[in-house]
């Protein structure tokens, strides 16, 4: 049996009492004064009056309470050939130098640090270290190029900076300083100091007078006692910005509080994922990403949990047995991934004989999410696992799951495809697009109706406009979540598709119009449009298509080789940005939106309908004729 259906009733029943109740699993300083109080901020706060620090939460309570010894972090860098255990007492003591070491710079309550790391465990005691401080710490993922880096330094407008002097991917080292460098010189903003870890695998020269050295100085911080208490904030205060894409080359920055991010992700930690202080968890994503912050940082230490910060990849390092080594080695009891990764693992080895050569007896549930779960790889996972593999489905901007299958209450029967049924906290409805409520098993808009639950950010970081236009316009009353897809008659979700010009790469939420803006700044091109494009292990690749300049004579290939330079250095190798198609023209309705949507089913060889609004139908053929010269729509529709 499952609880799901009378924690969700609990919950509509009485939403403050059901957050209330959640709530006692944090530790306040001064406890709210509403749990929600609907007249705060443009949607209302959670947790209004309350103060509280998430580090404490985090870190210090589990000390406190004995927990001490309890191993809290442990790094596996198959990358370094390292592994490193921290125990709570010694996660305190790294995260409280760490804070010593940033107050001493100047760092306080409201600050903003930006934080570009790779998967050390030093990013997470940086970003425990902001919490502690009540700074509000923006982690941009070591994927962006240096342009992405400044455009996020100039928002935010950090302090400080931390980062570390090399990122180590499976066949190169990714030096940070130049781009550290190069994005300071260009952003208007300039943070007072950076504070850099020296890596082995690549030492970095410093600039003096503005770069620390991050082992020296928490060293003798340590040695010193300087360290830093815990300061108390607003449980409606920010504890980070994380900018995420937009439909624009301006991400957005996702603004989350304290208070509502604790409760609920602690309630997730127990009732979600079904883990009890103690037990080891798993996130095997990046710190820069929600993922990282939600379950690889909080989630797991508001829990008491051990986290694992896993600097490698599902395959590659060395093999496709990876993942299975790590949960045999530190008995991991449940993990957390993106289902490409599966898709990576199933590839290399399809028949799954890796696993023999594991222990996995501790492993209980792998939860997927990141991008759509295709049945395949589900089914593949269940039957290779032996275990329950439960698909969820959530956004940036929720930082927690919207949809899922609460193995912590019981979970209900899976159903492939789809990411389970609403949380509690969560209204999600399916309108069509004069906003009706649509019949169950209809496509349609995905909404949440309002307010929406703790942990969901209360704005986007400089940008208030923006936060009510991209998302609540237009369905008044609602959150749009920018994602199509129905609720069938058993109240199942299933997530079909984007609505806008997000798309999804091997889990990795990237903006086309990032990318087209990049390749628009190209001398010879006159116009262009990025697409997604269907792809077996990454799940969507980008695809550019442009129109050169009249008289600009250039080589097809010469020039695709510029582009893809050009999106690597302007957005980073994320962007994973390798093909460009030279076209006479790009299809467009007659009020001048170019027609990406009938361009991609073209391109994936689905069925296509000629769009009614369009210009010249002609141009859907040289389209297809330029996607079949670049091996695309292959299946003609
Ligand atoms: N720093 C610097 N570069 C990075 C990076 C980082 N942190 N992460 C990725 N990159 C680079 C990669 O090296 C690659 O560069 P290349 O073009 O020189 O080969 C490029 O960015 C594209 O990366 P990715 O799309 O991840 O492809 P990949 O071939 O390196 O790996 C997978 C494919 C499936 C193995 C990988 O995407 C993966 O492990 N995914 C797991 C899911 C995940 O983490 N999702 C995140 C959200 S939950
Ligand atoms: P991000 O903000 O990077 O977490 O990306 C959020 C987007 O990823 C969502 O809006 C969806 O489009 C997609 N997504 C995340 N999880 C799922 C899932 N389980 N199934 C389908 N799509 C998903």
């Amino acid at each position: 049996m499952s609880g799901y259906e009378d924690a969700y009733a609990r919950w509509q029943a009485d939403p403050d009492a059901f957050w209330e109740e959640a709530a006692r699993g944090i530790d306040w300083i001064k406890p709210a004064e509403k749990v929600f109080d609907p007249d705060m901020d443009a949607l209302g706060r959670w947790f209004a009056g309350a103060t509280c620090n998430t580090c404490w939460n985090a870190v210090d309570r589990h000390v406190e309470n004995g927990q001490g010894e309890q191993t809290a972090l442990i790094w596996d860098s198959p990358v370094t050939g390292s592994v490193k255990r921290f125990s709570f007492a010694e996660l305190l003591d790294e995260v409280s130098a760490l804070a010593g070491v940033m107050q001493a710079n100047g760092v306080a309550k409201g600050d903003r640090v930006v934080i570009y790391m790779p998967m050390v465990p030093e990013a997470v005691f940086a970003m425990l270290a902001c919490a502690r401080l009540g700074a509000v710490h923006s982690v941009v993922f070591g994927g962006f190029a240096a342009h992405e880096l400044a455009v996020r330094i100039d928002d935010a407008a950090p302090r400080m900076i931390i980062t570390a002097s090399c990122g180590i991917e499976t066949k190169r080292i990714v030096e940070y300083k130049p781009l550290l460098d190069e994005a300071i010189a260009t952003a208007t903003v300039k943070p007072e100091a950076c504070l850099i870890l020296q890596r082995d695998a690549h030492r970095c020269e410093m600039i003096s007078g503005r770069d620390i050295d991050y082992a020296a100085a928490v060293a003798e911080a340590k040695a010193s006692g300087r360290r830093a208490d815990c300061t108390e904030v607003a449980a409606t205060d920010p504890l980070y910005i994380l900018y995420t894409s937009g439909t624009t080359g301006q991400p957005k920055g996702v603004v989350r509080d304290n208070g509502g991010h604790m409760v609920a992700l602690r309630w997730t930690m127990e009732h979600h994922y079904g883990l009890q202080p103690g037990d080891t968890f798993w996130a095997a994503s990046d710190v820069g990403w929600v993922v990282g912050h939600s379950y690889i940082c909080y989630g797991p230490l508001l829990q008491g949990c051990a986290t694992v910060v896993y600097e490698g990849k599902p395959v590659g390092t060395p093999d496709a047995g990876a993942f299975w080594r790590v949960i045999q080695d530190h008995k991991v009891n449940a993990m957390f991934t993106a289902p490409t990764a599966f898709r990576a693992i199933k590839k290399e080895d399809p028949a799954g004989a890796l696993l023999a050569d594991y222990d996995l007896s501790a492993f209980r549930t792998l939860f997927l999410a990141g991008e759509r779960s295709d049945p395949d790889t589900i089914k593949w996972a269940q039957e290779k696992l032996n275990r329950a593999v439960i698909d969820h489905w959530w956004q940036t901007e929720t930082g927690w799951a919207i949809s899922g299958n609460p193995v912590g209450l019981g979970a209900f029967p899976v159903r492939l495809g789809s990411p389970g049924k609403p949380m509690p906290g969560y209204d999600v409805q399916v309108l069509d697009d004069a906003g009706q409520p649509v019949p169950p098993g209809t496509l349609g808009n995905i909404v949440v109706k309002l307010p929406l639950p703790p942990s969901c950010f209360p704005t986007l970081w400089n940008a208030p406009d923006r936060f009510m236009s991209a998302y609540f316009t237009e369905f008044p009353g609602y959150y749009a979540t920018s994602d199509a897809g129905i609720i069938d008659e058993d109240g199942y979700v299933f997530i079909m598709a984007r609505t806008d010009d997000i798309i999804n790469v091997a889990g990795h939420r990237l903006s086309t119009g990032a990318m087209e803006e990049v390749i628009a700044s190209h001398p010879d091109i006159a116009e262009c449009a990025v697409i997604g494009v269907a792809d077996a292990m990454k799940g969507q690749m980008p695809l550019g298509l442009y129109v050169t300049n009249a008289g600009a004579g250039r080589d097809p290939a010469e020039l695709e080789k510029e582009l893809v330079q050009l999106v690597r250095q302007e957005i980073g190798p994320v962007a994973a940005f390798k093909t460009a198609l030279p076209v006479d023209r790009l299809p467009k309705t007659r009020s001048g939106k170019v027609l990406r949507g009938t361009m991609q089913k073209i391109a994936d060889g689905e069925a296509w309908k000629m769009p009614a609004a369009i210009d010249d139908p002609e141009i859907l053929n040289e389209i297809t004729a330029a996607l079949r010269a670049g091996g695309y729509a292959t299946e003609a529709a």
